[in-house]
């Protein structure tokens, strides 16, 4: 059994210099993907949810998809985590069923549409870690409002963000409010603004360092360098999968995502979770329109599902090895939910990063 918490993950990986893609799932051949290409690597996994995903799967679909991977590799650590919780009863519902980590995303009120205040955040942030930890589960906070430095405003492909244009200042993280914020929340990771955004149409060029503020990822991280950083909105949109979208009957924009580089620049300052969920979205759509298109007889979806599979696995092999992650599975001694709770309890693990994994 190598369900983990986010929290021991992300200290192995502080202290082992890598960063953790964190694939979104919804689906079996997502999960197929993701854990063929960990098998392969010898990878760690994160698989999130979110409350989308519980929705289209159904929560016992969504779990038991989750225990099989466990079951079928059990020399894999997985951390099943849920991404953006807009309230503390969606995190709880999580926990229930099974989940080992949350996210309280108190960026946004619970309507996942306005911004919220600093003190709303930290209110909800600090409910949930209580109540999370005291179960052995980590928890992910979010400071500051995802959103693009080039408009102004926020992704509107996932179902939540705010309209309109948002103030600078909500769509860039401020260093001092990161460090109140992780010392008064006692969060595990959390997550910034620095440009980025969810979906596909997140720079209209390749970004320069004025609309992904790389920078800012490392002030926050020299301020507060025992805290792990999650980056949101960390696609790729890669062009070699935006063409073969197009040019099988798909008709999306022209449009760029944040360079593989530009990661692996972050994680040398501090990020250790990377979100990822557009791309392997892009690779399914682009194997799959090819697929029927070369293959106009073909009825039986176990063909184009597993060309899809194939597809989303080649993402995934090649972000375990750009962030490190790979050759890590086999190195990681899982420690168990219920001593989490122990070691939470025992304040061992406030604000210090390489502890989880002591002996
Ligand atoms: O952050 C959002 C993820 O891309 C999940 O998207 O809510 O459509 O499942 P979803
Ligand atoms: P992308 O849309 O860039 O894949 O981001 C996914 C994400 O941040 C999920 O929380
Ligand atoms: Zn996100």
């Amino acid at each position: 059994m190598a369900l983990i918490s986010l929290r021991q993950l992300l200290d192995h990986a502080a202290e082992n210099s890598y960063g953790m893609p964190a694939f979104n799932v919804n689906n079996m051949e997502q999960v197929h993907a993701i854990m063929q290409a960990a098998d392969q690597t010898n990878s760690p996994v994160i698989m999130q949810g979110s409350a989308g995903a519980r929705s289209y799967a159904g929560e016992p679909f969504l779990r038991h998809l989750i225990s099989a991977a466990i079951e079928m590799y059990p020399h894999i650590p997985i951390v099943m985590h849920q991404d953006h919780g807009s309230a503390p009863g969606v995190c709880l519902r999580s926990m229930q069923s099974g989940f080992s980590s949350v996210m309280m995303d108190g960026s946004l009120m619970a309507d996942m549409k306005t911004p919220s205040s600093f003190e709303y955040n930290v209110d909800v942030t600090k409910t949930v870690v209580e109540m999370a930890h005291s179960g052995g589960v980590s928890v992910e906070g979010e400071l500051g409002c995802l959103g693009s430095l080039e408009t102004g405003e926020m992704g509107e492909e996932d179902g939540h963000g705010a309209e309109g244009k948002l103030d600078l200042d909500m769509l860039l993280t401020s260093v001092e409010e990161a460090a109140d914020f992780v010392d008064q929340t006692g969060v595990d990771a959390l997550a910034i603004a620095i440009g980025t955004s969810h979906g596909a149409y997140k720079f209209t060029k390749e970004p320069t360092g004025d609309v992904l503020r790389i920078d800012r990822i490392k002030e926050i991280h020299e301020r507060i360098p025992n805290t792990h950083l999650v980056m949101h909105g960390s696609s790729s949109v890669p062009q070699e999968w935006l063409k073969i979208i197009n040019s099988h009957g798909g008709e999306m924009g022209q449009t760029f995502g944040v360079p593989v580089e530009e990661i692996v620049e972050g994680i040398k300052h501090g990020v250790r979770k990377v979100n990822i969920d557009t791309d392997l979205r892009m690779a399914s759509t682009g194997a799959v329109r090819q697929h029927l298109q070369d293959n106009a007889a073909n009825f039986d979806p176990r063909k184009f599902l597993k060309a899809a599979t194939a597809a989303m696995k080649g993402i995934c092999v090649a972000r375990f090895e750009a962030f490190g992650s790979a050759g890590n599975a086999a190195k990681i001694k899982p420690i168990s939910l219920d001593d989490m709770v122990t070691r939470y309890a025992s304040g061992e693990l406030d604000q210090k990063i390489s502890k989880a994994n002591a002996a």
